[in-house]
């Protein structure tokens, strides 16, 4: 008897379109799935053509797939498409490869390599300020896609990256939105035709590579080990570390991964901040005052970050509303149950941050952007599957902690200085592509504070 028959599969739309839900899906992906978790409940069953996709929207599924239950889940092929541009990386590994790397590669995100990251993350921060002028407008997407570059091209790969900026971000942008345009069925098909955006996708692989091969190469030449990202690759290639023997291959994967989920995230959560500062003004007058009161007018050192607490709330209540990552797949090894279900193995799920972190039986007024409420809820008993923007489980964000510094040092160090106001009549509308992007861009004008 096939899984199909044996299993028992949670309501869901049904569709006699070929391709199932996949337009509605692509057209309105965070409205689609909101519309079908109202209408069908917390585990919905729907198709986009022939791949067999559940929805789980409440946190303790969730944490049966992350968790409990997690050794019967893989990344699978939503990252399929991932591993084009990525290769074998933290990311799109599994098993004991993942197990190792992932052994070797934690050390660069420890306490100590964390605070020796500060520094280089307010100098980028001082350079990037000291092209701003009064009045100016920018668009703070562009601003924080910058930075966020330049912060893990100098503390991952000690790496002065400001020349190649632009053309990296225009590689990744290229790459990413290509990732954004093809959905789960058919994108495989898709890389292997050589129609124009695929053309572009390559090419911009090419450069990333050539990119990523010179920072490498440098290093080896320069000899430096300050225990970096790049330093620990290098000397597990030497065999220094666990048994050794990473590839030059795998080392372009694992740095390449790290720059892209190190800059993209990271970025778009500190614009989203910006955004919501300026919507709510009690917000950005308490942190100036936090602010003023802590640094008294100099650049956040080492010692900061941990006293400033009302600038860590802010930052966690923005991803609450806007994370980054608004939906984290899975696919399933085997058939496995949840709640009364019984789910066929194949299966892709999908857990959306979103999602949770809008719902109103998790929050008392989700759409409000409240950094007190945030903080009580993230010490709450429950709290650890409502809020979930770095993920849940063994394969959650292994730069968490590098995430939450370089948040908090960005932030104090331009909101001390700088107070920024989104341009009246800009619109702001979400593009869900890998991450969660503003669709428009971010039009801002900085106002140097007195
Ligand atoms: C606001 C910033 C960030 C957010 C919201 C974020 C979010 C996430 C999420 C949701 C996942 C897990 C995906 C899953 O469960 O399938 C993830 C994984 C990962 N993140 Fe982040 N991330 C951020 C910053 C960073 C930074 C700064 C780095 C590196 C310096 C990083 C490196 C990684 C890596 C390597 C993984 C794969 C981990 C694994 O599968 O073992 N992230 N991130």
């Amino acid at each position: 008897m096939s899984a199909e028959n044996t299993s028992k599969l949670p309501p869901g739309p049904q569709t006699r379109l070929p391709l199932g839900h996949l337009f509605s899906f692509r057209r309105d992906s965070i409205g689609f799935l909101k519309k079908i978790a109202n209408e069908y409940g917390d585990i919905v069953h729907f198709k986009m053509g022939p791949i067999r996709i559940v929805l789980l929207n409440h946190p303790d599924f969730i944490k049966e797939v992350l968790t409990t239950q997690h050794h019967n889940f893989i990344k699978g092929r939503p990252l399929e498409m991932a591993k084009q541009l990525l290769g074998e990386g933290l990311l799109t590994s599994e098993g004991e490869f993942h197990k190792r790397q992932s052994r070797i590669i934690q050390p660069a995100f420890h306490r100590n390599m964390l605070e020796s990251y500060v520094p280089a993350m307010t100098r980028c921060v001082a350079q990037m300020m000291n092209k701003w002028e009064d009045g100016m407008k920018v668009d703070m997407k562009d601003e924080m896609t910058k930075i966020s570059t330049a912060i893990a091209g100098m503390t991952l790969f000690n790496a002065d990256i400001e020349q190649e900026a632009p053309e990296i971000i225009q590689a990744l942008d290229t790459a990413t939105s290509l990732f954004g345009r093809i959905s789960l069925p058919f994108s495989e098909w898709l890389l292997k035709v050589p129609v124009p955006g695929t053309l572009k996708f390559y090419r911009a692989k090419k450069r990333l590579d050539e990119i990523i091969h010179r920072m490498i190469n440098e290093r080896r030449r320069n000899k430096m080990d300050n225990g970096d990202l790049i330093s620990l690759l290098l000397r597990s290639q030497n065999g220094k570390v666990d048994g050794g023997g990473m590839s030059d291959q795998q080392i372009r994967d694992e740095a390449i991964t790290l720059f892209l989920t190190a800059f993209d995230t990271t970025s778009t959560a500190l614009t989203w901040t910006w955004y919501l500062l300026s919507q709510n003004p009690e917000a950005e007058l308490e942190l100036h005052e936090e602010l003023d009161r802590v640094l008294n007018g100099r650049l956040p050192t080492v010692e900061d970050p941990g006293q400033l607490k009302y600038t860590r709330m802010v930052f966690g209540e923005s991803m609450r509303i806007y994370p980054p990552s608004y939906v984290i797949p899975r696919q399933a090894l085997e058939d496995f149950t949840i709640d009364k279900y019984i789910v066929p193995r194949g299966t892709i799920i999908l857990m959306s941050p979103y999602l949770i972190h809008h719902d109103s039986r998790f929050y008392t007024d989700p759409e409000k952007f409240n950094p007190y409420a945030w903080e009580k809820h993230s010490h709450g008993q429950n709290s650890k599957y409502e809020y979930f923007p770095f993920s849940r489980g063994p394969r959650s964000c292994i730069g968490e902690p590098f995430a939450w510094i370089q948040g908090i040092v960005v932030l104090a160090s331009i909101a001390q200085f700088w107070r920024i106001k989104l341009v009246p009549g800009h619109p702001v509308e979400l593009l869900p592509l890998i991450n969660l992007r503003p669709k428009h861009g971010m039009m801002m004008t900085l106002h140097r504070r007195k």
